[in-house]
């Protein structure tokens, strides 16, 4: 196989203490600035392909995208379904030549969700590819919330490991205080440390944390200083995300910081050479401040040099 699995991947990153970013890639500019972050950092990387990106592109396209990506890096890279909400999704990127799908049945009630789950890993494995699965609500999280709540939304430990056990799953997201985009939060996200570490002891494998973004006030900053009306928000802090990591956080997902780094740089091209038109001269500092952002996060998560 041209990619590499996401077990394969995050067996050696949970052995050794690190997290592998997943980043969602949906054009060549960002594909590109991701390879580029993983081959000069020497780092395990997962490309991450959501439905709504394969909508955007067309498979063929991101296909052969994340496929040059990996041979171009030359570091072991896997193609990963991101939040795949149906059979049909896992089925298409198996069939295409995917190393990993996520099954987010996460919305499902706890027993059709670990049906389905279940079936999935039982086609995928067949096939040599793994499977992420989700347990527990990111959607909603915002700022304080109480433990009534969180018992309600978060993932809760024993049912964690009721599921990995009647699934087979590879490697588990879990809901513990982060959510998806750069609007949700008012402030800092605060995860849920002690539930985290629970559900870890418990499922023993490769723990997976969504909505990881830490949303950085100087790209914001830089966004709106050149006409962006992006509210003020605020993600995941660094030291969170180390904490993370030593309770057995094993893969980290990014998108949102990208999103930011790529659309501020063509706004500041934009807005202070009104007279340019060329689209490599707006599109290719984008993919310089997309692969800084990704560079930095391979640092962060201890998957630098790991290659
Ligand atoms: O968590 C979802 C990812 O950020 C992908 O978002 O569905 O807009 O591609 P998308
Ligand atoms: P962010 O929106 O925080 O970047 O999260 C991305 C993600 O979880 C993709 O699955
Ligand atoms: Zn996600």
């Amino acid at each position: 196989m041209i990619f590499a699995t996401l077990k394969e991947v995050l067996d050696r990153a949970r052995a050794g203490k690190y997290a592998v970013g997943a980043f969602n890639i949906n054009d060549m500019e960002i594909a590109k600035a991701i390879g580029g972050a993983a081959k000069e950092e020497r780092s395990p990387v997962i490309l991450a392909v959501s439905p709504s990106a394969i909508k955007y592109a067309g498979i063929e396209y991101i296909y052969e995208i994340a496929r040059v990506t990996a041979d171009n890096s030359g570091v072991p890279t896997v193609l990963h379904l991101d939040h795949g909400t149906s059979f049909d999704d896992c089925i298409q990127c198996i069939r295409y030549g995917w190393s990993s799908v996520m099954f987010d049945g996460s919305k499902l009630p706890f027993e059709e969700n670990v049906k389905q789950t279940a079936d999935i890993v039982r086609i995928a494995h067949a096939a040599g590819v793994s499977v992420e699965a989700e347990l527990g609500k990111l959607a909603g999280v915002e700022g304080h919330v109480s433990v009534e709540e969180k018992d309600a939304i978060f993932t809760n430990p024993g049912e964690a490991k009721l599921f990995v056990d009647r699934t087979g799953v590879d490697a588990l997201a879990v809901a513990i205080g982060t959510s998806h985009g750069a609007y949700k939060f008012k402030g800092e996200a605060n995860l849920d440390f002690p539930r985290l570490e629970n559900i870890e002891k418990l499922v023993n494998m490769p723990i997976v944390l969504h909505g990881a973004s830490g949303v950085p006030k100087d790209v914001l900053d830089k966004a709106a200083k050149y006409g962006a009306k992006l509210p003020g928000a605020a993600g995941v802090p660094n030291d969170a995300i180390k904490t993370a990591i030593s309770l057995g956080v094993a893969k980290i997902n990014i998108d949102t910081d990208i999103r930011l780094a790529m659309t501020a740089a063509i706004r500041q091209v934009l807005a202070e050479k009104p007279e340019e038109f060329d689209p490599r001269k707006i599109f290719g500092p984008a993919e310089d401040a997309m692969k800084a952002v990704a560079k930095g996060k391979m640092q962060l998560f201890g998957s630098s040099g790991r290659a």
